[in-house]
């Protein structure tokens, strides 16, 4: 047996002594109010027990991570029709590029980079009448906790100083890859990056990524084609020009979000999530990806 306690306590006190925390994301306002020195793990097996270690508990921004949990809600409504409009290759740029979008006529690289996530956002504001809510609902429904919602003073930060994001929604629209209009589905986009989650909560809206499509509640949300796809597409697209870096030192598939935290599973086995709010220059949390190096060299868990 593992003594993951002893493993996640080893983590922390690793990190703690690291001076180089990484820098905060301030290009949305609202997320530089966070506290540098925040660090967190929450590991929860698929037998049911549950370890973490430090500011597990504590709210934060997930960001991009939110792009794993629309693409989920978009696949399980419209199937493999998505793809008529976004591929599935690494883009091996930043997450807000902009000039492989226009080169390649308005079709995203995949839907974890930003261009691709709005291209699903609008999915959504076409699906629902009340997309923000039925989103809301649809994350509460598979993490089993009502209690989780968005930050509207982060949404409304990024809406303020969003203008790349304006910028791919405009350029996907002059492509006739957007069929709402850029307001309406930007709007939608930045709130579903300003949900708060704490660490627990991320490893619980993630179980149904590693169980086969059963969420926490051994509802089936997803066929296991799909579960098995979206975590293909996590483990090559989840950490933009950083995805092959991640899966050399961490070799599971995850996700990552400028509010510093980052989620990943091992299917069959365990979901984990770290929050640290400092980035490394490609905008992924720093000690996040050490911790999970350590982890998985550790346990000697990977997908490989
Ligand atoms: O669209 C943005 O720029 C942010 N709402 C999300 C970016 C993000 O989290 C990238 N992740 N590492």
């Amino acid at each position: 047996m593992i003594d993951y306690q002893g493993i996640l306590n080893n983590i922390y006190q690793e990190v703690s002594k690291e001076t180089d925390k990484g820098e905060i994301a301030t290009y949305i306002p609202e997320l530089a109010n966070v506290d540098k020195n925040a660090f967190g793990i929450h590991l929860h097996l698929i037998s049911g027990e549950n370890f973490s270690v430090g500011d597990s508990e504590k709210k934060f921004s997930i960001q991009s991570i939110s792009k794993v949990l629309t693409l989920a809600l978009a696949i399980s409504k419209v199937g493999s029709d998505i793809w008529s409009r976004l591929d599935v290759e690494p883009s091996g740029n930043p997450f807000n590029h902009l000039s492989l979008l226009e080169l390649e006529k308005g079709i995203p690289r995949n839907p974890l980079i930003n261009s691709g996530a709005i291209v699903i956002a609008d999915v959504l504001v076409s699906l629902f009448e009340n997309p923000k809510e039925d989103f809301l609902a649809y994350v509460r429904d598979i993490t089993g906790d009502s209690s989780i919602n968005y930050n509207y003073k982060v949404a409304n930060s990024e809406k303020k100083t969003g203008f790349n994001n304006y910028a791919a929604a405009n350029l996907l629209k002059s492509f006739d890859n957007l069929n709402n209009n850029v307001e309406d589905v930007l709007d939608f986009y930045f709130h579903q990056c300003s949900l708060e989650m704490t660490c627990a909560q991320l490893t619980k809206a993630f179980y149904v990524f590693a169980n086969k499509g059963k969420c926490l509640l051994e509802k089936t949300r997803l066929t296991k084609s799909q579960a098995k796809r979206i975590n293909a597409i996590m483990l090559t697209c989840g950490f933009y020009d950083e995805a092959g870096e991640f899966a050399f030192e961490v070799g599971l598939p995850g996700k990552s979000g400028v509010g510093g935290g980052i989620v990943a599973l091992l299917p069959n086995e365990f979901v984990i999530s770290v929050w640290a709010p400092g980035l490394n220059e490609r905008g992924n949390s720093k000690l996040g990806m050490q911790a999970l190096e350590i982890f998985t060299s550790e346990t000697n868990q990977s997908i490989f």
